[in-house]
């Protein structure tokens, strides 16, 4: 964590801002905490922040256009977003070793690729999107293997990701994205978090890149995610 700003006291009190390490854009959004050891005219103010993780091998995809939809909703309420991309990246399955109820630690025993990164950037996040094509009526298997090794580790830790806001994001062609979504939401609903809805199942319809652009309903269903999640966001965040 970085802090910024140190206020003498001269100064008029200024609330803090908290970086996790690394990031550099300013948030948008802010909520306002007390740290133990500082008085309450010295407050901490971090970032609402949501993290969308794409599963599909697309970076431009229509898994990223679907998400990018939702992410500039949350933005448009000054909440902080970032997409992490772990499609077509090598993402290991779980392999049942059961080392995270021992080692408790909020991380998999697998170190060789990205989930522990996964794990530590859910775990900072005020809600969580898992975005995904559909691959024969399900996840891509990249996000599967997230889903399977986040899930245990946070189960292992106390629920790490414990009232989270949570979101599926599903990018289908034809048939079976309905299965996708449900798969994303069995994960959050048991993880001891919030499901985010829409005024349809959160799916948009197309095949190639881009395609999505075209499914008017689609846009206009991942845009009221958003803003409902954002909703959301504001009353659990208030504290
Ligand atoms: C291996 C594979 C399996 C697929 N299975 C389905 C399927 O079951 N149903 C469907 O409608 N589309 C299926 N598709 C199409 C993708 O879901 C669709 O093109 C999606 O928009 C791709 O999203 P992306 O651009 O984010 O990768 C499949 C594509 C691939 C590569």
């Amino acid at each position: 964590m970085l802090f910024a700003g140190d206020p003498s006291p001269a100064t008029a009190p200024m609330p803090v801002t908290v970086f996790r390490e690394g990031r550099r854009r300013q948030p948008t959004a802010r909520a306002v905490i007390y740290l133990a050891d500082q008085t309450p005219s010295l407050p901490v103010v971090t970032a609402v922040k949501v993290l969308a993780i794409n599963g599909s091998p697309h970076k431009d995809g229509n898994t990223a256009r679907l998400l990018g939809y939702v992410c500039s909703e949350l933005e448009l309420k000054g909440i902080q977003t970032e997409i992490m991309h772990i499609g077509g990246k090598p993402v290991h399955g779980c392999t049942a070793c059961g080392k995270c109820f021992e080692n408790r630690d909020m991380r998999c025993i697998i170190e060789k690729d990205d989930v522990n990164a996964c794990i530590a950037a859910m775990a900072e996040a005020d809600g969580i999107i898992l975005g995904s094509p559909t691959y024969f009526a399900d996840v891509s298997p990249e996000l599967k293997a997230l889903i399977d090794r986040a899930g245990f580790v946070a189960m292992a830790n106390d629920y790490l990701f414990s009232r989270k806001a949570g979101a599926a994001v599903v990018a289908v062609r034809r048939a079976g994205g309905i299965h996708v979504f449900d798969t994303i939401n069995h994960f959050f609903g048991i993880s001891d978090m919030i499901t985010i809805g829409s005024t349809y199942w959160n799916i948009g319809v197309g095949m190639d890149p881009g395609d999505v652009d075209n499914d008017e309903e689609g846009i206009r269903t991942m845009r009221r995610l958003g803003q409902n999640m954002a909703w959301v966001l504001e009353k659990l965040t208030k504290g």
